[in-house]
């Protein structure tokens, strides 16, 4: 055999079911596999394959875009029954793609954030009040279920001008839940062994509701600005509903409209809540870090009770924003995303894959890439100091995915979640008060799971 022949290697599977098991076990499992396997490694189901990738050198070639382009896998095309063309589902050559991502990218640029920070400064005074109350009344706070509220509020008014009003409810919002179960149903789809699919009947029609009732909250909000008359807000809304497109020179239509409408209401929100809930977690099992974090509020704030930070004091809050970093390190909480090769190819000089086939960057195996040194399960925010940073290999950190595909509301996380650390590490003091053990729920993203505070107001004294 020459080099170029070399198989792709896969580890033990199952006759007939392949590595399904291996597939629908849990994340550290998998990523514990890839490890144990090599860089690459191919997985068999039944009646298709695909290749898991974790080596940095490896996924710093997939993200050559003139050879590669995002792939819709099995889960994201079952998703297309709630999202359709919206941008985050869309096929690479859909025409769609190009017109939204066109007519929408000046919402999400740097400076597009500045006009967003009053509305998220806002949602984040709920949830800091919301704290306030279970702090004075000693009663626990249920981690991920709270950033979700915050998260689903702040891009329902940024991005549509709707208020969700989660903290005014006791329970999160229907849509909230509709959505994780939708996204649960999506990931064990791919996951059913076959011949068995009558048996998932009731779950399917489960699904459709979910995805029916998603389809009406979204038409509401529609409605919502249209009957309100207001055509010069310049939200992602306003954008869509009146921006032509700067080639076609057409406004998007009704349909695909609905289609990014529920694609942002979902990516705009899942991600970030569970980046926000993991950067917690980790603050609170490392104090020295969380002491560096509070010590950066307090040079911002000192101690007033209701700071107001402006936009620009985000940009100032590094070291949070090294925690973020890190914590997405650990646990990215959209933890996989695939792409194809345009034409058959040979990658890492030595393994043949060919035009379409599906290679799915497993995130949390490449953020464990030995390019990032010894003790890669430590939590460890220096890693994304400016002196190491430039030191690092590129493509060993993809958070957020790669290239033009890459997540086109980035910033606009980045910005929320550091901000809402910021508030948070500054008023209060977490009390592990259940000696939390991190463990991962899995939808198509990832949250810590059963994860509660108890809170105390911080004194000048603390
Ligand atoms: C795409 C992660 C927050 C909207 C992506 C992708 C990743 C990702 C990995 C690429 C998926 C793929 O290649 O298949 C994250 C993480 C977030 C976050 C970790 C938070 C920490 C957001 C927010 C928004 C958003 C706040 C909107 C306000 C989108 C959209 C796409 C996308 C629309 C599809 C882009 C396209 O293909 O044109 N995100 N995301 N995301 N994200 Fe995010």
């Amino acid at each position: 055999t020459t080099p170029e022949t070399l198989p792709i290697p896969e580890p033990p599977g199952l006759p007939l079911l392949g590595h399904l098991l291996d597939l629908s076990s849990d994340l550290g499992e998998l990523v514990e596999l890839a490890r144990r396997t090599g860089p690459i490694m191919r997985m068999r189901l039944p009646g298709q394959s695909l290749i898991v990738v974790t080596g940095g050198d490896l996924v710093a070639e997939l993200s050559d875009q003139t050879r590669f382009r995002k792939n819709v896998h099995q889960d994201l095309e079952y998703l297309r029954a709630l999202a359709g063309d919206g941008l985050f589902t869309a096929y690479g050559d859909e025409p769609n793609w190009r017109k939204a991502h066109d007519v929408l990218l000046p919402a999400f640029s740097l400076g597009a954030m500045r006009g967003y920070h009053a509305t998220m400064l806002g949602v984040a005074r709920s949830l800091t009040a919301s704290w306030d109350r279970a702090a004075a009344a000693g009663t626990e706070v249920d981690v991920a279920a709270d950033m979700t509220r915050l998260t689903f509020d702040t891009i329902g008014l940024c991005g549509f001008g709707f208020d969700f009003d989660s903290f005014g409810a006791p329970d999160p919002h229907p849509f909230v839940a509709a959505l994780a179960r939708a996204l649960e149903h999506a990931q064990k789809h791919s996951a059913r062994p076959p011949g068995t699919g009558l048996l998932f009947a009731g779950a399917d029609r489960a699904f459709h509701r979910d995805i029916a009732y998603m389809g009406e909250v979204v038409d509401e909000v529609v409605r919502a600005r249209r009957a309100s008359g207001d055509t010069s807000t310049d939200d992602l809304l306003g954008r869509m509903l009146h921006t032509p497109d700067p080639v076609t020179g057409e406004p998007l239509d009704d349909v695909n409209i609905r289609h990014q409408v529920i694609t942002f209401l979902v990516a705009g929100h899942e991600t970030t809540s569970g980046a926000l809930s993991f950067a917690l977690y980790h603050l609170v099992k490392h104090p020295e870090a969380l002491a560096r974090a509070r010590a950066e509020t307090d040079a911002l704030w000192g101690d007033t009770d209701r700071p107001d930070p402006g936009h620009d004091d985000v940009g100032r809050l590094r070291y949070l924003r090294q925690v973020l970093n890190e914590s997405l390190r650990l646990w990215p909480t959209a933890p996989a995303y695939a792409v194809e090769p345009l034409e058959d190819t040979v990658i890492g000089g030595r393994h043949r894959v060919s035009r379409g086939e599906t290679l799915l960057v497993l995130t949390p195996g490449l953020h464990r890439d030995p390019g990032w040194g010894d003790n890669v399960e430590l939590f460890d925010p220096e890693r994304f100091s400016p002196e190491r940073e430039s030191e690092r290999p590129a493509h060993l950190f993809k958070p957020f995915g790669s290239g033009e595909r890459a997540c086109i509301g980035r910033q606009f996380a980045l910005h929320e979640a550091v901000l809402v650390l910021g508030l948070l590490v500054h008023r209060f003091r977490f009390l592990d008060h259940a000696h939390y053990r991190l463990k991962v729920k899995e939808t198509l993203t990832i949250k810590p799971d059963g994860f509660t505070l108890r809170l105390r107001r911080r004194t000048a004294a603390d």
